[in-house]
């Protein structure tokens, strides 16, 4: 087998949260560790890839021969992966990017006032389904994290967002999902073909998911 069937491509990988600001100390977010996306980006730069990585946690370390662009809000990781998108080969989102924000940014410290706190938020931007309507070449990756109907949604998110390829992860499963260094997941091809792997590291997983890129990339070419 190749070692390094991914040498030429340029792929992008964006892993970890985003951060939406309420004020000046206060912000939304969620679990991911980024974990699952730099072990991807550490596996594709092995595999002879030319990756981009786009990440909203500072708190690993960045692969080595991967270039790493910082960012905090979905609204800049919209716009990192835009600026990214027309000359990459290949996209993996794996990062768990916010659907929504804070309405308004308050630039002084909100002050504890009497009675509950109302803050209204607005959606962002679906930054998988804008790839997905302007893909030209590149061989698109979505991820999903799931607690319940994971064949049902992972499917729907293939078809909806234009994906080449969806990778679900049930988030209540023990080892699986965020912050651990285990994931359980299962690969759902466009195809309708799956591949259901075990409990692996998230460096074996890596791996797996890229193998299978690569696997239906080149069927892909042969039509
Ligand atoms: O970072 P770790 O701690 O290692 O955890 C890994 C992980 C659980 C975060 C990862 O395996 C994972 O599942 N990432 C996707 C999480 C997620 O946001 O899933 P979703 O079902 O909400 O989103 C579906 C897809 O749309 C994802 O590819 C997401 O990147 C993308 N999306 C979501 C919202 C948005 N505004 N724009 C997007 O592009």
């Amino acid at each position: 087998m190749d070692p390094a069937p991914l040498t030429q491509k340029r792929i992008l990988i964006t892993a970890g949260p985003t951060k939406e600001k309420i004020d000046p100390v206060r912000y939304m977010t969620n679990h991911s560790s980024g974990k699952m996306g730099y072990a991807l980006a550490e596996e594709a730069a092995k595999m002879g890839a030319e990756v981009i990585l786009i990440s909203g946690t500072d708190s690993l370390e960045t692969p080595i021969g991967v270039a790493l662009v910082k960012v905090e809000s979905a609204e800049e990781m919209y716009n990192e992966v835009m600026r990214f998108f027309p000359d990459v080969d290949i996209v993996i989102k794996s990062a768990a990017v916010a659907d929504y924000r804070p309405i308004s940014f308050s630039e002084k410290k909100l002050k504890k006032k009497e009675g509950n706190l109302v803050i209204e938020l607005e959606r962002t931007k679906d930054i998988l389904s804008e790839l997905g309507v302007s893909k030209k070449q590149q061989f698109l990756v979505g991820f999903a994290a799931e607690t319940n109907n994971i064949e049902h949604y992972a499917m729907d998110k293939l078809q909806r967002k234009n994906a080449d390829m969806i990778v679900a992860n049930d988030i209540t499963a023990q080892g699986a999902g965020f912050k651990s260094d285990t994931n359980i997941v299962t690969i759902f091809h466009k195809d309708k073909t799956k591949k259901q792997l075990p409990l692996l590291s998230k460096r074996d997983t890596a791996r797996e998911i890229l193998q299978e890129i690569v696997l239906k990339m080149g069927d892909e070419k042969q039509k």
